[in-house]
């Protein structure tokens, strides 16, 4: 399987739906981007998605030998918080999400899947996942 896909150049894990969250996560940056974020509405549902998000990789890998949880744990909060912060400042001066701050999450959530999430995939599961793709 090919490791880079879309515009972004991010990897796959090869973890269907975890790459489609991957995919959905910067596209809605994306149309942030593109259509601004003065509705505190769209940065809710970013962050909204972000901890669905989080929640299921944490359970993949919760109940696996993968090493780094507490670790991995530590940057997904890292992260929440950080987005969660720029809702609070955007609700409070009415402001825009500023490219500044959109190219940091887009950056930010990259590395963070290519040197974090590219290291639990090998821990989890995905039998059935296949399993239930035929
Ligand atoms: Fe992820
Ligand atoms: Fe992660």
């Amino acid at each position: 399987m090919s490791d880079i896909s879309n515009k972004f150049s991010y990897p796959l894990l090869g973890i269907d739906h975890i790459d489609r969250q991957h995919a959905t996560f910067f596209n809605m940056l994306d149309s942030i981007a593109q259509n601004g974020s003065k509705e505190n509405d769209t940065i809710k549902k970013l962050e909204d998605y972000l901890i669905f998000h989080f929640r299921i990789e944490e359970d993949l890998f919760k109940n696996t030998d993968y090493p780094d949880v507490d670790v991995h744990i530590s940057q997904h909060l890292y992260f929440t918080q950080q987005v969660e912060k720029f809702r609070i400042e955007s609700n409070f001066n009415g402001k825009f999400l500023d490219e500044k701050v959109l190219e940091f999450m887009k950056k930010w959530f990259l590395n963070h899947i290519l040197h974090t999430d590219m290291q639990y995939k090998d821990y989890v599961d995905t039998s059935m996942e296949d399993k239930q793709a035929i």
